[in-house]
């Protein structure tokens, strides 16, 4: 495998342009936490070029020294015509939008404008471990709502999650994510308008990580949460990061609804020094020229998802998987196989293949493993080959 160079330059499938060979020679963390025999499929890193139209700006953007500081509203106007030509939401105004270092850091800097501190934000576990980590480091309360056995929010366990957030007359503020990390799950308008409703009706404000919109089967539509009914109060967290592999050049929008506008406005001037100007060329770049290069992802993204569950079924039949419509990861439920709480840690150890250990994404993930599905169909299959000789 390390011998065998799949990398196809000229390919229309971004996930197969490189060579293992070529990805060895990153510096960031996918390929730096784990020595070299282990083939990494954890953190939500994508095994892709730069998409032409971002590398261009970016490399013009070095070409003439344009590394100072960023200014005006370039991102929030490419995605706001990116939003209304893919989604057709057509009312993403500009105005109320305002550039966040990234999305974490977005997040952290809505709900500061929404709660105190000791108040709770109620997320839907099994969760992206950093809304764990980032809401406790500030100081605000976790409030589990469950998914149901179908990876879909459950009203009733929300309410009575909200019930709980809001009890003694307190502040409280839904993190939902759309699309779901780990499990893929994309949100129905119904849903959507569902959770609106239902946040009004107990007080709670809604913030909505979108960070893997763009990144949803052709066979499923995004609704992103502001376009739905009532949910005018809400607030959601965009960026190009995942769908174009822009972590490292930091940038994010948190975008208001029509009612939270004045919330928004409370955002410290300060929020605006944290993103990097070349990250917003490259967001710019990615929503506003970056959709054919999208798609040609989307296809292979679907070509690895029905890849993973022929492998699944081939190698590990005991491992059970609701492939999900949106993102590039796959939550696998490993109990079966007898590989206790935490199944990546004997895939990494006897496999040497990194999965995401499922303990940090809270309740649910006990006996899970989430896999990264943005990887060359090669990588993808040495890796199943890999988990099935660890057992
Ligand atoms: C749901 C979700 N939110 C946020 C992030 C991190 O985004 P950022 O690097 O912009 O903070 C990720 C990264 O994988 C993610 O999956």
């Amino acid at each position: 495998m390390e011998q065998t160079p799949h990398g196809s330059p000229d390919d229309p499938n971004p996930l197969r342009r490189l060579s293992l060979e070529q990805l060895r020679r990153r510096t960031s963390i996918k390929w730096r936490e784990y020595p070299d025999d282990v083939l990494p499929l954890w953190v939500a890193e994508m095994d892709v070029p730069l998409a032409e139209p971002v590398a261009r700006a970016v490399t013009e953007a070095v070409a003439i020294g344009d590394t100072g500081y960023p200014a005006g509203t370039g991102y929030a106007e490419a995605l706001a015509s990116f939003a209304s030509g893919r989604w057709g939401w057509d009312t993403l105004a500009v105005e109320r939008t305002r550039l966040v270092p990234d999305v974490m850091l977005g997040i952290v800097e809505v709900l500061k404008l929404l709660t105190g501190p000791g108040d709770a934000v109620v997320v839907n576990c099994p969760v992206y471990n950093p809304f764990y980590l980032f809401v406790e480091h500030m100081d605000r309360r976790v409030v589990e709502a469950p998914l149901d056995e179908r990876s879909r929010i459950d009203l009733t366990v929300l309410e009575d999650a909200f019930r709980r957030a809001v009890r003694g007359g307190r502040r409280a503020a839904y993190l939902l994510c759309s699309p779901h990390n780990p499990t893929g799950t994309v949100h129905t308008a119904d849903e959507l308008a569902a959770v609106a409703a239902l946040a009004d009706r107990h007080g709670v404000r809604v913030v909505v990580d979108e960070i893997h919109a763009p990144v949803v089967s052709r066979s499923a539509r995004f609704v992103p949460y502001l376009s739905v009914p009532g949910a005018d109060r809400g607030f959601s967290v965009m960026s190009a990061s995942k769908a174009w592999n822009l972590a490292g050049l930091k940038a994010a929008l948190a975008v208001a609804g029509p009612a939270a506008a004045d919330d928004l406005a409370r955002m410290p001037p300060e929020v605006g020094h944290g993103p990097s100007h070349l990250g917003a060329i490259a967001h710019t770049a990615a929503f506003r020229d970056g959709g054919d290069w999208l798609d040609a992802l989307l296809d292979g993204l679907d070509d690895n998802r029905r890849l993973l569950d022929e492998l699944l079924a081939k190698y590990l039949p005991g491992v059970r998987h609701r492939p999900g419509e949106g993102t590039y990861l796959a939550w696998l439920d490993c109990r079966a196989l007898g590989l206790g709480d935490d199944p990546a840690a004997a895939f990494l150890e006897r496999g040497r293949v990194a999965l995401h250990s499922g303990p940090p994404f809270g309740t649910g993930g006990a006996g899970h493993a989430r896999l990264n599905l943005a990887t060359s169909p090669e990588v993808l299959t040495e890796a199943v080959r890999r988990m099935a000789g660890a057992l």
